[in-house]
């Protein structure tokens, strides 16, 4: 048997292990977070979220109750109150779901979505771009995200869930982490040469293949598919998109070519201008890919059953 947070907890380790950032790194970020935390007084320190100091992960959080055991979790890509409403009526049938993971955050995870983009600086570095250049353009957006998320109705999705007393935990960057190295080792050892190549390698991955069946499937939105691949980047972990800037100084690093869960409009014309090919992998399919890395290291751990809905598809591997 397992508890929600115990659940939460291996989930932690398990993104610590596969983060673009070193063991290191992620302690400084937690000792940096203690020192904060002890130099709080008075309602600060009171309503602190203490999971901080143990989970660098803000945007995978438990969201709601946790101590009691689980066996059957529902899994969806975004589980908000419609999803939650479902799985309760899926329980009035029979379906005995005592427990609910969403990918996308919700509630405070997704107020704190922000505090996970520093890695972006790693993934960054990691594809050739120098540090500095990459911590100039994650810094101003990291403050961008945070306004933009502080206006969203937080408490509707956590409260929902106490209501219909459903067990709920957000598993974002923890498993985006997963989908980011498997993706990465994936074409590394694929080596495709071409961006036809390159989807076709794609579509060799179970997930990509059920995306066929919904119509979205691998595409390539910026260059021609005889275009050679050269030195590739990854979109696939970090929160969310950081500014178009970024593209500039990815040519200027000599990345030749993108392979993204989704990209924004925006991004895609920067890309053409900058004449880098973007490839978007797909985002429920790129999402599901990352989840089912974890859900195998949990099921392999924890004696749970899972249940796919709101655009998840578990494969097992
Ligand atoms: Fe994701
Ligand atoms: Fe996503």
């Amino acid at each position: 048997m397992v508890t929600l947070k115990e659940l939460h907890a291996f989930a932690v380790e398990q993104g610590i292990e596969q983060d673009p950032r070193d063991r290191k790194q992620i302690e400084r970020l937690l000792e940096k977070r203690k020192e904060e935390y002890e130099s709080l007084d008075g309602v600060r320190e009171d309503r602190f979220d203490e999971d901080r100091l143990e989970n660098p992960f803000d945007d995978s959080k438990i969201l709601y109750g946790g101590d009691e055991d689980v066996s059957k979790l529902a899994v969806g890509i975004d589980m908000e109150p419609p999803e939650l409403l479902l799985v309760d009526r899926l329980n009035e049938q029979g379906e005995g779901i005592d427990g609910v993971i969403t990918h996308h955050p919700e509630g405070r995870s997704l107020a704190r979505l922000h505090a996970v983009m520093g890695l972006q600086v790693d993934t960054l570095h990691g594809a050739g771009v120098p540090v500095s250049q990459a911590e100039a353009v994650v810094r101003p957006r990291v403050r961008d995200v945070k306004q933009g998320v502080h206006g969203i109705n937080h408490p509707r999705t956590p409260k929902t869930a106490e209501l219909l007393d459903l067990p709920l935990v957000s598993m974002h960057t923890i498993t985006d982490n997963f989908a980011h190295q498997f993706v990465k080792e994936y074409l590394d050892e694929k080596d495709p040469y071409t961006l036809n190549e390159l989807v076709d390698a794609l579509l060799e991955v179970e997930e990509y293949q059920w995306a066929l069946e919904h119509d979205m499937e691998p595409a390539i939105f910026v260059g021609d598919g005889e275009n050679r691949v050269g030195n590739l980047a990854f979109d696939f972990t970090g929160g969310t998109e950081l500014d178009k800037s970024r593209l500039e100084k990815m040519a200027q690093s000599g990345i030749d070519t993108i392979v993204a869960m989704h990209m924004s409009k925006d991004q895609i014309k920067e890309s053409e201008n900058q004449n880098i090919n973007v490839v978007a992998a797909g985002h429920m399919s790129s999402d599901s890919l990352g989840m089912n890395l974890l859900l195998d290291e949990v099921q392999n751990e924890f004696d749970v059953d899972v249940m796919e809905l709101s655009g998840f598809k578990r494969v097992e591997r």
